[in-house]
């Protein structure tokens, strides 16, 4: 069995962060991405950090023909899919190039998966699969709901990897459902840099924390929650590149088809992550509350006990580390990879 895994997306936020995890884990990342939303000289660091720049092919996973050259040449034991579009606005504004790039990819890949009998398949999904949940902790039973279109193409994306597994079931597939991540490698040499202005908390917080940013603006001060302000479940990414390690392990055990949460099992607020970020970076954050941000839940938080039962998985970092984490990474890469 070879141990080359091909990571699409790989050189994105979760997926270079991932490629770690693999690296050390002593599986061979094989990346491709198009550099839509990442920068090659990540591939730098992942050698500064690993002791070897991972393969890299620079295309788009809804090339076919690429992707059959690519299964071809390589022996490939597993894929991990994290190559997308997640930006919840920009899908709602333009729908037709989210379905295109995260439902129609994975179609694709599928098809080229199935050309090539490569037949282990762990896809990045997301906890917006769930909509306004009833209740939290979210068990994976929980009915799904999505709300916008990227939250849709998720959704379909399931559904079509659960036909898949059903219509062949020597397929080994998981699908995980990740809640808020945050944090980058302890290193300090990968991370998260959105461009132009951040969407979300964490990476909002680093930017107002260094500089770049005059304050943050809380969005809603008024949820029923314990201080008022919107509830998420962040979770490290490390941690979370772990857990794909973990999954691949699992469907090397056995044939099937999973879906589990990954995330910590704890909420934390708005506030309680500037808190956080504050003693983490000794800086203070300028903050104002503001209006709550349309479609925005007030509170969720998952339930992650399946993928420990099922993987052996389980979120060790806390939120104390997810911002010392994402501070150091800020701290040294104001712009980016761009230094
Ligand atoms: P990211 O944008 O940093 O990484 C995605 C990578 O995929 C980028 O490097 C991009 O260039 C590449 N890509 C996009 N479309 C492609 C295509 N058609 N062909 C080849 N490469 C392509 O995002 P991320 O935060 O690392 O997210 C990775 C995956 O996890 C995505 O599928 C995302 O929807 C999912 N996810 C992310 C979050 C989150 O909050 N970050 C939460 C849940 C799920
Ligand atoms: C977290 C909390 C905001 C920014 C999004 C996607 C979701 C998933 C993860 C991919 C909320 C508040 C934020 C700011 C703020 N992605 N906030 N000021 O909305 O939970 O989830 O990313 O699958 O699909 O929707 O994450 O980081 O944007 O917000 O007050 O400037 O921080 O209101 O309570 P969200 P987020």
């Amino acid at each position: 069995m070879s141990n080359n895994i091909l990571v699409t997306g790989g050189a994105g936020f979760i997926g270079s962060h991932t490629c770690v995890a693999l690296a050390a884990a002593g599986y061979a990342p094989l990346i491709l991405d198009n550099l839509g939303n990442s920068d090659v000289r990540v591939l730098e660091r992942l050698a500064a950090i690993t002791g070897q720049t991972p393969a890299f092919i620079e295309g788009d996973v809804r090339d076919r023909a690429l992707l059959d050259r690519l299964f071809h040449e390589n022996v490939i034991s597993g894929v991990i899919h994290f190559a997308g579009l997640k930006a919840v606005g920009d899908s709602v504004a333009d729908p037709v190039r989210y379905y295109d790039n995260n439902v129609n990819g994975t179609l694709v890949l599928a098809a080229a998966m199935q050309a090539a009998g490569v037949k282990t398949l762990i896809f990045s999904s997301s906890a917006t699969v769930y909509g306004d949940p009833e209740r939290s902790p979210i068990p994976e039973s929980a009915p799904c709901r999505p709300a916008n279109p990227y939250g849709h193409s998720k959704r379909m994306v399931e559904q079509v990897l659960a036909d898949l597994q059903h219509a062949q079931p020597d397929w080994r597939v998981a699908l995980l459902r990740y809640f808020n991540p945050v944090g980058a490698h302890e290193s300090g040499l990968i991370g998260e840099h959105p461009q132009g202005k951040p969407n979300n908390l964490m990476p909002y917080v680093c930017q107002v924390a260094v500089g770049l940013r005059d304050r943050l603006a809380v969005h809603g001060g008024d949820y029923p929650t314990p201080d008022g302000t919107g509830v998420r479940d962040y979770v490290h990414v490390m941690d979370l590149a772990e857990g794909h390690v973990a999954a691949l392990r699992h469907a090397a055990r056995a044939p099937g088809l999973v879906t589990l949460n990954l995330g910590t099992g704890q909420g934390a607020s708005v506030l309680d992550v500037v808190k956080a970020f504050e003693r983490a970076s000794g800086r203070a954050i300028a903050y104002e509350i503001g209006p709550r941000r349309p479609g925005d839940v007030p509170a969720y938080w998952g339930d992650p006990s399946l993928a420990q039962t099922t993987l052996g998985w389980q979120a060790r970092r806390g939120l104390d580390q997810m911002c010392a984490d994402s501070w150091r990474w800020q701290q040294a890469n104001p712009k980016g990879y761009e230094n």
